[in-house]
C-alpha cells in the first residue's frame, strides 16, 4: 500500500525547515548508498550526524510521532534517523531496491527496512521533473506531493526519482522497522482502524461494535506485532 499522509508539516514549518537545511554542508549523495545503488544514484545529500541534519531530523520524527495517520499506517517499531537529498540539475536516482538491513555507523542503530518514506520539502510548482515512480504490483505510481507532505511505500518496491530538469527538489527521506513485518497484515489493521473511528465518529465510543471492533484491532495487533 502507498499512502499520502497530508500537511505533516505547515508552510511556515516548511519554510523555517528549509532555511536550515539549505545553509547545511550539502555533498555528493553516493556516501549512503548501498552496493547496487550507488551507480544509479546522482543527488546531493547532507551528511548523517551533521547539525543541520540532525536538528531538523528530531523536528521530522517528532511529528511523525504525533500524526494519527502515519502512526497508524506505518505501526513504527524505530524510525531511522531522517536523511535529506536534494536533486537540480538534471539529477536523478535510477531504478532500484533500499537495502533491507539499516546501520548507523559501526555499531549504532539497526533496523530492517519494513517501510520508506519520502517527505517533500520543495512545492511542485518549484521544479519541473523529480517525480517519485513507485512500482506497485498494479502497474507504476507518479508521486509529486506539496511540500509538508509525505508517501509511505514498502521498502520492498523498485522505485525510481526522475531527472530534475528546472529548479530544485529538496526532501527528507528515511526507511522504518514496523510493529508488523507483513505488508498485508499491516493493511488490514490500518483499515481495521479507519473503519473503527468512522463507527466511532457515528456511534460515540461506548457503542458495543466499537468496543468489539477495538477487541479486534488490539488482538489482530497482539498476534502479529513484534515489539
Ligand atoms: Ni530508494
Amino acid at each position: 500500500m502507498l499512502l499520502h499522509v497530508p500537511e505533516v508539516f505547515t508552510k511556515a514549518e516548511v519554510t523555517a525547515l528549509r532555511r536550515t537545511l539549505d545553509a547545511g554542508p550539502w555533498t555528493d549523495g553516493n556516501v549512503t548508498s548501498g552496493h547496487q545503488s550507488a551507480t544509479a544514484k546522482r543527488n546531493m545529500q547532507l551528511p548523517e550526524g551533521c547539525a543541520p541534519s540532525l536538528e531538523v531530523g528530531r523536528l521530522v520524527t517528532q511529528a511523525l510521532e504525533a500524526n494519527p495517520v502515519f502512526v497508524s499506517a506505518a505501526l513504527p517499531h524505530t524510525i531511522y534517523p531522517p536523511l535529506f537529498n536534494r536533486y537540480e540539475g538534471g539529477q536523478a536516482f535510477g531504478v532500484h531496491v533500499d537495502n533491507a538491513i539499516r546501520r548507523q555507523g559501526r555499531d549504532g542503530l539497526r533496523i530492517r527496512s519494513d517501510l520508506s518514506v519520502t517527505l517533500f520539502l520543495s512545492e511542485p510548482e518549484d521544479y519541473d521533473g523529480g517525480e517519485l515512480i513507485i512500482e506497485e504490483m498494479y502497474g507504476s505510481q507518479s508521486v509529486k506531493l506539496p511540500a509538508g507532505d509525505l508517501v509511505l511505500y514498502p521498502s520492498k518496491s523498485l522505485h525510481r526519482v526522475m531527472p530534475v530538469t528546472r529548479g530544485a527538489r529538496v526532501a527528507s527521506f528515511f526507511w522504518l522497522q514496523s510493529l508488523v513485518r507483513d505488508d498485508a497484515d499491516r493493511e488490514s489493521l490500518f483499515k481495521l482502524d479507519v473503519a473503527t473511528q468512522r463507527v466511532n465518529l457515528d456511534k460515540g465510543p461506548s457503542d458495543p461494535a466499537v468496543i468489539e471492533l477495538t477487541a479486534l484491532y488490539h488482538n489482530l495487533l497482539r498476534r502479529w506485532a513484534e515489539v
